[in-house]
C-alpha cells in the first residue's frame, strides 16, 4: 500500500473483535481470536500507520481475559509499527473488564508508548471516555453502550466530555472521534432497532466543530455516510461480516474479517480504503504482476506517455 503523505494520519480502524476468554466460538461458528490474528497478519505491511483503533465490541464476554488476548495481541502489532492504540466499549463489552484491562481505552500513545492511568475505580454505570493527541491529531473516545442493551446512546456525561473536548485547547489538525454504534441508518431491521438513539444530540456537536471523522462499528459491515457534515465510516466487523441485501426483517452473517484503513491528512480530506482478510480456501488469486510489469504499463498507459 502507498505510504501515507507527510503529516497525514493513517489509522488501522478495526472493529467488532469479539473476542472471549475462553477461546469459546462466536456465534458457535468463529473463533474470533484466530480471525483477529488473520486481520492483523494481512494488514502487517501496511505502512506508515500511526493509530490503531478497535471501534467497539472488542469482547464478547467481558472477561477480563478477552480483553487481555486483545490487548496483547493489537498492542504487540501497534507497539511493532510504533502506533498509538485506542479502544472503545460496544454493547457487548462490560465497562467492568474492560477498564481493569484497558484502563479508558487509551492503551498506548503515539508511537506505541504505554500510557499511564490512575487506579481510580468507576462504576459500570459511567462511561468510559478519554482522549490523546496523536500527530496533531485529537483522539476521542465516546462510550455509546447501554449497560445491558443492545442499542447506543450518547449519555449526558459522554456528551459533556465530548463537548468539553472539542472546546479544549486547539489541536493543529483537528479531531477524530470513535464511538461503537454509528450514527448512520442501519442495513437490518435488528441492527436498526439497536442503533444509536440520539444522533441529532452528536450532530449538535459535530456542527462547526474541527472534527474531520467519526469511526464506528457495529454493523459488522463497511458502510460510508455522513453526520452534520462530517464523514461517518463503519469499520466492517473483524469476527463476521453481516449479509446486508438478504430480507430485512431476517438477520445473517457470513464467515469473512476485515477492517479499514483511513487517511486523515492535515487539511482535513479523509480516505478510507477497506480491507478483507483473504480466505485461502475461497480466494484464488486473479493476477499478479511484479513491479517491473507495473511500472512499465504505469509509463505506457500514464500522462508521461502522451
Ligand atoms: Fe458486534
Amino acid at each position: 500500500m502507498q505510504t501515507p503523505a507527510p503529516g497525514t494520519l493513517r489509522i488501522l480502524h478495526l472493529s467488532d473483535t469479539h473476542l472471549t476468554g475462553d477461546g469459546a466460538l462466536h456465534q458457535g461458528s468463529v473463533d474470533t481470536t484466530a480471525a483477529l490474528d488473520a486481520v492483523l497478519a494481512h494488514v502487517d505491511g501496511v505502512p506508515g500507520v500511526g493509530l490503531v483503533v478497535i471501534s467497539g465490541d472488542v469482547s464478547e464476554d467481558g472477561t477480563p481475559e478477552s480483553y487481555r488476548a486483545v490487548r496483547e495481541r493489537v498492542g504487540a502489532w501497534a507497539e511493532r509499527h510504533g502506533a498509538a492504540f485506542v479502544a472503545v466499549p460496544g454493547n457487548h463489552d462490560l465497562r467492568e473488564g474492560f477498564r481493569q484491562v484497558l484502563a479508558n481505552g487509551h492503551v498506548l500513545g503515539p508511537g506505541g508508548t504505554p500510557l499511564a492511568h490512575t487506579t481510580e475505580y468507576l462504576p459500570p454505570s459511567v462511561p468510559v471516555s478519554g482522549q490523546t493527541t496523536v500527530a496533531g491529531f485529537r483522539i476521542v473516545t465516546v462510550d455509546t453502550s447501554v449497560p445491558g442493551a443492545g442499542y447506543g446512546e450518547v449519555s449526558e456525561t459522554a456528551l459533556e466530555r465530548l463537548r468539553a473536548a472539542l472546546t479544549g485547547d486547539p489541536v493543529p489538525h483537528g479531531t477524530v472521534v470513535v464511538l461503537h454504534h454509528p450514527p448512520v441508518p442501519a442495513p437490518t431491521l435488528l441492527h436498526e432497532a439497536l442503533r444509536l438513539q440520539n444522533p441529532e444530540d452528536l450532530a449538535e456537536l459535530l456542527e462547526g466543530s474541527d472534527v474531520r471523522v467519526v469511526l464506528g462499528g457495529h454493523q459488522h459491515h463497511h458502510a460510508a455516510g455522513s453526520l452534520a457534515g462530517v464523514p461517518v465510516l463503519v469499520a466492517p466487523g473483524v469476527a463476521n461480516d453481516t449479509d446486508v441485501v438478504g430480507r430485512y426483517d431476517e438477520e445473517s452473517a457470513h464467515v469473512a474479517h476485515g477492517a479499514l484503513v483511513v487517511d486523515v491528512a492535515v487539511d482535513g480530506s479523509v480516505w478510507s480504503t477497506p480491507v478483507r482478510a483473504p480466505d485461502p480456501d475461497r480466494d484464488a488469486l486473479a493476477f499478479a504482476l511484479d513491479a517491473g510489469t507495473v511500472a512499465r504499463i504505469a509509463a505506457q498507459a500514464g500522462p508521461d506517455a502522451r
